[in-house]
């Protein structure tokens, strides 16, 4: 059967490209699915690129003073990815995704967040510090019709983080669906730094995140026990919702806001021509020196600032390489999941012109906080699990999940931790299971001290909100809690694979006085 259908495909685009038909015409003829099984890869490759490099609105709110104000709307919208078939969506002020918003440490946001879907909704702030009732998470529900008011200080450094829905048991389903956007955090000294910085022409937001499509064009999500054990893996990467598009660079020397936007796929990004680039940047913040580096592996909810130098005038294509490559043999990186193919994820074009530059790439950037000296108040073991085969066969017909933390599947009732406010901990996470997990902390971000299983790789000794926890491994993290305390309120911690997430892989923590 895949045979035929290959040799049909195949047939089919000898005969519309001899008619001049365009290559997206054909990808709706017959979904990208069949397009982007690997033995398609000829006939495909013929298609990828031609769709223009989409840079999401940039949204910096309504300012008096340090008074920041966003109006956001979530609704359903419809896109078309694949061409002429229709897919149903969710955004946020927009069809696909939301606007990229923009602020700075010490102003003072609020938000009005409006709900326009048939269902429950929530909008989760990813990587900000702020008080539990403005964190929106699954405690903080939005129903449809209803509007969401948070306000709270922005008080954390520059860096990348994002926004997504983070409703109990419907996170995956909404975000896939499109409610998630990107959230830029400007300071001082962010703004003093000789960085590409002009929004959508040499900094560029960057969202990847894999889907899968009904031959109807609709998302194609969830649709077998696997999707949800191994998490959503879909055949199409989006860059900003639209499938491998090409960049035309303005300028030789780009600032890429990568973000990992994908609910189970982890990526090891590198370029086609394995040039260098350099990270400056992780989830909390840059990192004290730009690290020229091949590759940067990203979980899903991690983002990198990288530096891509365009000046020899190569076009760069950004490609995501199997995981199976890394140090660690073939069996076990199936069964780490996060998928396991090599695909395009977008091109970019150099300038013709390369003495538009401008910008040479800072030796420093910013140092660290040193937590040399700090005194953890306790050290908790916080332990992934997931029960697989019959186990799990079991767990499901008792009505359970096979996700839990520590023994115990989330129950929105329970608080699981209870931490002191401007108090460090180390938090000692370890993964039972054959998946590797990310694992998620809200309200927070913390330091990598130690990997049981790996060297700590250099985009991940900065500042972080998001840690890929692979199989049978254990890592500690020094993590600080801020200054907002809520015994009522709590703060979630999870994994962040979504189908993991609302399958109940996910814990509550309130900061108390
Ligand atoms: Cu990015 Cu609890 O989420
Ligand atoms: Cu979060
Ligand atoms: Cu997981």
């Amino acid at each position: 059967m895949v045979n035929d259908r290959k040799q049909n495909a195949r047939r089919m685009f000898i005969k519309k490209a001899s008619l001049g038909i365009s290559g997206l015409a054909l990808s709706s003829t017959y979904g990208v699915n069949a397009l982007l099984q690997p033995a398609y890869a000829d006939s495909h490759q013929r298609n990828q690129f031609s769709r223009p490099f989409n840079i999401p609105p940039l949204d910096t709110g309504t300012r008096s003073g340090r008074n920041v104000k966003f109006n956001l709307t979530l609704a359903m919208g419809e896109m078309n990815f694949l061409g002429p078939v229709t897919t149903g969506t969710m955004g946020i002020n927009s069809d696909y995704l939301g606007p990229v918003l923009r602020a700075k440490k010490g102003d003072r946001l609020s938000f009005s967040v409006r709900n326009n879907l048939v269902e429950k909704a929530t909008l989760h702030w990813h990587g900000l510090k702020l008080p539990a009732k403005m964190d929106g998470g699954p405690h903080q529900v939005i129903l449809p019709d209803e509007t969401w008011k948070p306000e709270f200080d922005l008080i954390q450094p520059a860096a990348t983080y994002w926004y997504h829905s983070h409703t109990h048991r419907l996170t995956g389903n909404q975000v896939y669906h499109g409610l998630a956007g990107l959230f830029i955090v400007d300071d001082e000294s962010s703004q003093h730094m000789s960085l590409p910085s002009d929004y959508g022409v040499d900094d560029i937001p960057v969202i990847i995140q894999d889907r899968a499509f009904n031959r109807d064009g609709s998302f194609r999500y969830v649709r077998s026990m696997h999707d949800r054990m191994r998490g959503m893996l879909g055949n199409t990467i989006l860059v900003n919702g639209v499938i491998t598009p090409t960049l035309s660079a303005a300028k030789s020397l780009l600032r890429l806001r990568l973000l990992n936007g994908s609910n189970a796929r982890i990526y090891d990004l590198s370029f086609q021509d394995q040039r260098a680039f350099s990270i400056i940047a992780g989830d909390g913040g840059f990192l004290p020196r730009p690290q020229h580096v091949n590759s940067v592996r990203l979980a899903p909810g991690e983002r990198a600032e990288i530096l891509l130098d365009l000046s020899n005038g190569n076009d760069a294509t950004l490609v995501n390489m199997p995981l199976a490559n890394q140090s660690r043999g073939g069996m076990m990186q199936m069964m780490m999941g996060g998928g396991n193919e090599r695909f395009n994820v977008m091109r970019i074009t150099a300038p013709k012109t390369a003495n538009d530059r401008g910008i040479a790439i800072p030796e420093s950037l910013q140092a660290l906080p040193d937590w040399n000296r700090i005194k953890p108040a306790q050290t908790r073991k916080v332990l992934l699990e997931m029960a697989m085969g019959p186990r799990m066969m079991m767990q499901g017909a008792m009505g359970g999940s096979p996700f839990s933390i520590n023994g115990r599947v989330l129950d929105m009732d329970v608080i699981n931790f209870r931490v002191k406010k401007n108090s460090f901990e180390i938090w000692e996470v370890g993964n039972n299971s054959a998946l590797a997990h990310p694992f998620h902390i809200h309200n927070t971000q913390f330091q990598l001290l130690a990997r049981s299983g790996r060297a700590i790789a250099v985009s991940e000794r900065g500042l972080k909100d998001t840690v890929l926890i692979y199989p049978q491994e254990s890592v500690r993290l020094m993590v600080p809690f801020p200054e907002y305390a809520d015994p009522h309120s709590p703060y979630m911690y999870h994994c962040h694979i979504l189908e993991h997430e609302d399958g109940g892989m996910m814990g509550q923590f309130t900061v108390e006085s």
